[in-house]
């Protein structure tokens, strides 16, 4: 526009200079963060909301939140009064809060489940105050986190990615529409093609279980290995009552 830009500039840092002047304390320089304080098991287990006097604290997957908030999950007679002082992990897909199943242990879970822990985690980072780290399997003595920790985060990241494959796989043959009734039972249809049922793509690799779904094939596509014809229900038939 013919100013130079230098101009421009200038005169920007002629302003901030003036606002910095004027308002000295919002452009001081935040803090320095303190580093995250690090528990020990024993640390963690007198915050188990047995003591008013003391904040209420949770581990999963080893970092630690402030749970005060949610006393009434989290305090003594608390539906999840187990969660506090610990990191019970596991719990969060089991939901078993006896014994040792109050473990932080995911061994054996499928990607899905451990995806799902991680969104526990991401729902705590998102509600409720982080005020430090687990000592043990998922962070060290130094804070940082462990093989597990990474292990269970590629585990996480590998499941969200066999999901995607997964769902654009599925889209790529219509499931059918179905129905239910007290009288009638349920049914499935197809307004375009013929109800098969069939494997669910990637779904062993994503929970370890078979699970089948039902989907509309095309007239051409039905030799295809692996499509199961609805018992009690014609080849050629649109709709089939289960
Ligand atoms: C694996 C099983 C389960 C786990 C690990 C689990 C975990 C949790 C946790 C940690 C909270 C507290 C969230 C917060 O801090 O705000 C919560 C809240 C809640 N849960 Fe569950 N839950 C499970 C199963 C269930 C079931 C089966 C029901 C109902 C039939 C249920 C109903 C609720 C309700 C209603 C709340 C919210 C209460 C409120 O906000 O006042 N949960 N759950
Ligand atoms: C729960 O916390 C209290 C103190 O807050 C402590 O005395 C008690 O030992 C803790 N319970 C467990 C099982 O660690
Ligand atoms: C909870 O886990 C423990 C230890 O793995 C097991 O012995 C117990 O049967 C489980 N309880 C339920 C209700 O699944």
């Amino acid at each position: 526009m013919g100013v130079s830009p230098f101009a421009g500039i200038a005169f920007a840092i002629a302003l901030i200079s003036l606002l910095v002047a004027l308002y000295p304390h919002t452009y001081a320089p935040p803090a320095s963060p303190s580093p995250p304080r690090l528990f020990t098991v024993q640390d963690l287990a007198i915050y188990n909301g047995t003591d008013n006097g003391l904040p209420i604290l949770l581990g999963i997957l080893g970092s630690v939140f402030d749970v005060t908030k949610g006393k009434s999950h989290y305090g003594q007679g608390g539906g999840y009064n187990h969660f506090a002082g610990r990191d019970a992990s596991r719990a969060f897909i089991s939901g078993n809060f006896t014994g040792d199943g109050l473990t932080d242990s995911l061994v054996g879970l499928s990607s899905t489940e451990v995806k799902s822990v991680v969104e526990w985690r991401d729902f705590y980072v998102r509600t409720y105050v982080f005020v430090g780290k687990l000592v043990g399997r998922y962070y060290d003595g130094e804070g940082n986190p462990t093989k597990y920790l990474k292990g269970v985060e590629a585990k996480a990241a590998r499941g969200a990615q066999l999901m995607e494959k997964q769902k654009k796989e599925e889209a790529k043959i219509p499931g059918c529409n179905s129905k239910w009734s007290q009288d009638e039972g349920s049914e499935v249809w197809c307004d375009d093609g013929y109800p098969r049922l069939v494997q669910r793509p990637l779904e062993i690799a994503l929970t370890g279980k078979m699970s089948k779904r039902c989907a509309c094939y095309k007239e051409t596509d039905l030799d295809q290995p692996g499509l199961e014809v609805y018992e009690g229900c014609d080849y050629l038939s649109k709709a089939c009552r289960l």
